[in-house]
């Protein structure tokens, strides 16, 4: 493991944590090269046979340094903006390796991306895709796609990540998408490549995910007898991680035992019904390769106990990390030295910021903790610092990256001066 405690103290690879702590101070989320480069490997061999491209979703985690070190291991990247795509170029992903989404992309985003000549927009709708023919016809260059089809099927995630519904905003309608691919393949620099899905993420089951590749089987077979053959399936990503069980169970409070398919699982039940079938496969892992690869440390301000609860205060807020706030997400939380406590008691460990919801945990039975003590928020490498903010008047946190016994600050903490940069008269 690369993320674990020795002798109780909370070690990535070989540095510990509170070396990190102490020489750059808090919040600031630390990650584990060996543990990204693990993940990237489980993915490639998980699906060696078929040899896909995988386009890491840059929502996840949109740092320069690992997605330097994602492309060095041949990832591409899944953007959904002219900013991310900008970004992904800057750090060394070919064009080709790039694929395209969102429900809003505009005119210079199209433009932007065409010049690029990205391997495929995800488009969204009818509006979109006569946009992209209209941009692609007036200055002169092929648009690939894939038509973003939503299936209907529940992911089972929670509903702020849940995609694949007939209720969400994302893709184009099943019972729509026939009359659309056949206007796509008649357009003139449009090049209809395949199809995209995306049904949510976070997914901890993997039969929505085999019920996506039984349903494409279908469409593929479908539009075969309307004469449109498809030659690449764009599976998207959503494959969820475990975020309770982060370390040996000796350390866990309120711990939840929930199997988690791994990624070889997932790469059965979604190639399965598929495997006959000519086509080229492309999946957008985020969160199942990087979220495990990081914590978020903070220092502990205050403690408080009122009438019903006991409050942990700690440095930093939801403008660092807004997972719990946003989607009652779990992140297991520990001190950063001697886990194992006798004395344990129920808490809030809340953040600076002036919302109710600017908290870490509920109600969580964890180890006594004291101000100034580090504590290691588990599990925080995908939508942490990506979500991240200036709410509140508070500068980002710092990234740091450890290899081996080294480690180097891949981001520097915002600092007061940074929060005034965007004004042209200061
Ligand atoms: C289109 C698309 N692809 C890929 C992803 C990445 O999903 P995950 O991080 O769950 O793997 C997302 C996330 O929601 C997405 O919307």
């Amino acid at each position: 493991m690369a993320i674990r405690y020795e002798n109780g103290s909370l070690m990535v690879e070989q540095v510990p944590v509170e070396k990190i702590a102490s020489e750059h101070g808090t919040p600031i989320y630390v990650y584990s090269q060996a543990g990204i480069f693990e993940n990237l490997r489980a993915w490639s061999t998980a699906f060696e046979d078929r040899q896909p491209l995988f386009c890491f979703a840059l929502k996840a985690n949109d740092n320069l340094e690992i997605l330097k070190l994602i492309s060095q291991r041949g990832f591409g990247a899944d953007v959904v903006s002219g900013g991310e795509l900008f970004i992904a170029r800057k750090a060394g992903i070919p064009s080709d390796k790039i694929v395209f989404a969102g429900v809003g992309k505009r005119a210079e985003e199209i433009e932007h991306a065409l010049n690029e000549k990205i391997r495929a927009f995800n488009v969204e709708s009818r509006q979109e895709l006569e946009l992209i023919q209209s941009i692609a016809r007036r200055i002169d260059l092929p648009a690939p796609i894939h038509i973003r089809v939503n299936p209907d099927i529940d992911a089972r995630s929670h509903p702020y990540i849940s995609t694949g519904l007939s209720t969400n905003k994302f893709g184009v309608q099943a019972e729509q998408a026939i009359d659309l691919i056949k206007l796509a393949a008649s357009l003139s620099h449009i090049d209809f490549k395949g199809i995209h899905v995306h049904i949510g993420s976070q997914v901890t089951d993997i039969s929505p995910f085999e019920a996506t590749s039984r349903w494409l089987k279908e469409m593929y077979s479908l539009l075969k007898e309307h004469g449109i053959t498809i030659s690449t399936f764009d599976l998207g990503g959503g494959l969820g991680v475990d975020y309770h069980n982060v370390t040996e169970a000796s350390h866990d409070c309120d711990e939840k035992k929930e199997r988690i398919p791994n990624v070889r699982e997932y790469a059965e039940a979604v190639i399965g019904p598929l495997r006959h079938l000519p086509v080229d496969f492309v999946f957008e892992p985020g969160r199942s390769i990087i979220a495990n690869t990081a914590v978020l440390i903070v220092s502990v301000l205050y403690t408080k106990q009122n009438d019903s609860k006991k409050f942990v205060i700690v440095d930093g807020g939801m403008n660092d990390l807004i997972r719990p706030s946003l989607y009652q997400a779990y992140h297991h939380i520990l001190p950063v030295s001697s886990p194992d406590r006798d004395e344990k008691e129920r808490v809030d460990v809340v953040g600076p910021i002036c919302e109710t919801s600017d908290f870490f945990a509920r109600d969580r039975l964890m180890p006594v903790v004291m101000p100034g003590e580090h504590l290691a928020i588990f599990s925080v490498g995908a939508y942490g610092y990506s979500l991240s903010s200036n709410y509140n008047g508070r500068p980002r946190s710092a990234e740091a990256l450890v290899d081996g016994s080294n480690f180097r600050v891949i981001r520097r903490a915002e600092t007061y001066e940074d929060l005034l940069n965007l004004y042209d008269s200061v």
